[in-house]
């Protein structure tokens, strides 16, 4: 899995200076946040909005603006699952639905153990092979409940 930074300011303020310290880089920024800390919380809203001379509320309308913005920490595994088109049309629908079955949590949520975070995502680049799934930075194809069970098991320990 991907190694996430603790938060602190003065990492997070030199993230802002070398993505660039302006309004227009927002959801740069965001992404740069993300990449690094796992998720975007209130002080980091906070510090935006005072570092780009915005207001907490225009940060905060961004954020929850996009779904890949998460406002808590992820699960140790992120789980990914396509939601397009081609992988639709192969059944990504019925393995959502077990995918949630099978972990006890909804989409965007985290298991009580903090192991597997759930969410959606809208295109793996790998439509050939759907239905598609991502699993920390690993992506995998023509994914069925039974893959998925063994995939999940695999990654964090837990089938149910
Ligand atoms: S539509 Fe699912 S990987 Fe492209």
């Amino acid at each position: 899995m991907t190694q996430r930074l603790p938060f602190d300011e003065k990492t997070a303020r030199d993230l802002i200076s070398l993505t660039g310290a302006e309004p227009r880089m927002l959801v740069q920024i965001l992404r740069v946040f993300v990449e690094n800390f796992g998720f975007v919380n209130d002080d980091m809203i906070r510090l935006l909005a005072s570092e780009l001379n915005l207001s907490r509320a225009e940060v905060h309308g961004v954020v929850s603006f996009y779904h890949d913005f998460r406002t808590s920490p992820p699960g140790q595994h992120v789980v990914k699952i396509c939601q397009a088109e081609a992988c639709q049309a192969m059944g990504s629908r019925a393995l959502t639905d077990h995918a949630k079955q099978s972990l006890g949590i909804d989409m965007h949520a985290t298991t009580e153990d903090g192991a597997v975070t759930l969410e959606p995502v809208y295109c793996l680049g790998n439509c050939a092979c759907s239905p598609a799934v991502m699993i920390n930075d690993n992506v995998y194809g023509k994914v069925d409940a039974n893959t998925f069970d063994t995939l999940i098991s695999k990654h964090a320990g837990q089938t149910s």
